[in-house]
């Protein structure tokens, strides 16, 4: 997620209005191969799930989430209708957003539109009707992705079951061009997926699309601080929860992880019953739930690339004040 707002208007203040110009390049029209036949098609849809609901988590903003229970899973019945809503609070957003309805339903969600308009509203936070949306959609980071990635996620997108709810309209208290990124890439034609057997590169090309960075970095003065060093707090209505440093210090990241752990830490979230309970105020925003899903294999690439990261010493209190209180 895009929680860098104060960094990016004061990068776009210093930017001017260069920023604009990146609407008029249209060239990233879709071409998806994989319509082209019933088995390829099914093929596009099952990548393009498994990435919106595992890995890249489209339905884990675009859902109602329940924090009732550990890590707020998504209600059953309302993927991708829309609704949550993201204020200065919860993610320094100057004003209040409402993640839309990314269902098929042709009035209050995307049935109308083409592939080709998703997929800029996708790569580079422009809607159908010209708007640029707010960064706090990570687009950015869907920027640099493999075009067949998000025409998968688009094969998707049309599957969902269409849901009838109409979204509040966003209501921000800086003009949105004060927070434009600066730095999209016109076409992602280029973008290409690492191979996964060059586990690295792989994992990053992961962490970069999943936004691990987006919750987990720091805003220092205005800016982003040291990456993955955590420290980012939010604000819930009925919890406040700090990320964790995930870079490979010793004492205060998790340096001291072995693969094996990591990976347990995700797989145990796999059970229901290992959320389905309240956990008060000691509950997190991390989207355990969603990423437990994803292969092994993606999750030790992750790992894999998190260890190449520059330790930073930095202890963070996930929950400064409950623990305080015991
Ligand atoms: C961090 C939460 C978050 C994630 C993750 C996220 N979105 Fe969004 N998305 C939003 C918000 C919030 C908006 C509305 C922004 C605004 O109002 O400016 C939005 C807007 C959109 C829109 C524009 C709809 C319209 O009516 O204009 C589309 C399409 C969309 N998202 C699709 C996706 C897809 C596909 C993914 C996964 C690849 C995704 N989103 C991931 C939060 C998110
Ligand atoms: C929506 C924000 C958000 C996103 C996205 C997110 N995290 Fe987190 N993460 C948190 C918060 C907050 C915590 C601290 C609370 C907790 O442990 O649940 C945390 C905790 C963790 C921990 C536990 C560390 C410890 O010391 O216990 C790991 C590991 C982790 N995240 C890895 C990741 C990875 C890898 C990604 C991307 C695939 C990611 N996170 C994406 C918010 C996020």
């Amino acid at each position: 997620m895009r929680y860098r707002i104060l960094f990016l208007i004061i990068m776009s203040v210093m930017m001017g209005l260069i920023l604009i110009n990146c609407t008029s390049n249209t060239s990233s029209e879709p071409t998806g191969d994989s319509t082209a036949n019933p088995d390829s098609l099914n093929q596009s849809i099952e990548r393009g799930k498994y990435l919106a609901t595992k890995v890249v988590i489209c339905l884990d903003c675009h859902s109602e989430r329940d924090y009732k229970y550990f890590a707020g899973p998504i209600k059953d019945g309302t993927e991708g209708m829309g609704g949550e809503v993201f204020d200065e609070k919860i993610a320094g957003v100057p004003g209040k957003l409402y993640a839309r309805n990314i269902t098929p339903d042709p009035e209050t969600g995307i049935g109308t539109w083409t592939d080709d308009e998703i997929f800029t509203a996708i790569t580079r936070g422009i809607s159908k009707n010209g708007d640029t949306l707010f960064p706090l959609m990570p687009y950015i980071n869907y920027n640099r992705m493999a075009k067949q990635d998000i025409m998968d996620i688009i094969a998707y997108l049309r599957t969902l079951k269409p849901i009838k709810h109409k979204v509040p309209e966003r209501k921000l208290f800086v003009p949105l061009h004060m927070v434009y990124p600066p730095s999209l890439q016109a076409s992602v034609d280029k973008n290409v997926k690492p191979p996964i057997s060059d586990k690295i590169k792989y994992g990053e090309y992961l962490v970069r699309s999943a936004a691990c960075f987006d919750c987990h970095t720091p805003m220092e003065n205005g800016k982003s601080g040291q990456p993955f060093s955590g420290g980012y707090t939010f604000h819930l209505p009925t919890f406040t929860v700090t990320s964790a440093n995930i870079t490979p210090d010793k004492e205060t990241g998790i340096g001291a992880w072995t693969e094996e752990m990591f990976l347990q830490k995700f797989i145990q979230y796999r059970e229901k019953s290992a959320y389905l309970y309240d956990p008060g105020k000691l509950n997190s925003i991390m989207p355990w739930a969603f990423f437990s899903q994803m292969d092994d294999y993606d999750l030790k690439a992750i790992y894999a690339y998190l260890r190449t990261l520059p330790p930073v010493s930095k202890k963070i209190e996930k929950h400064p004040t409950e623990v305080a209180a015991r």
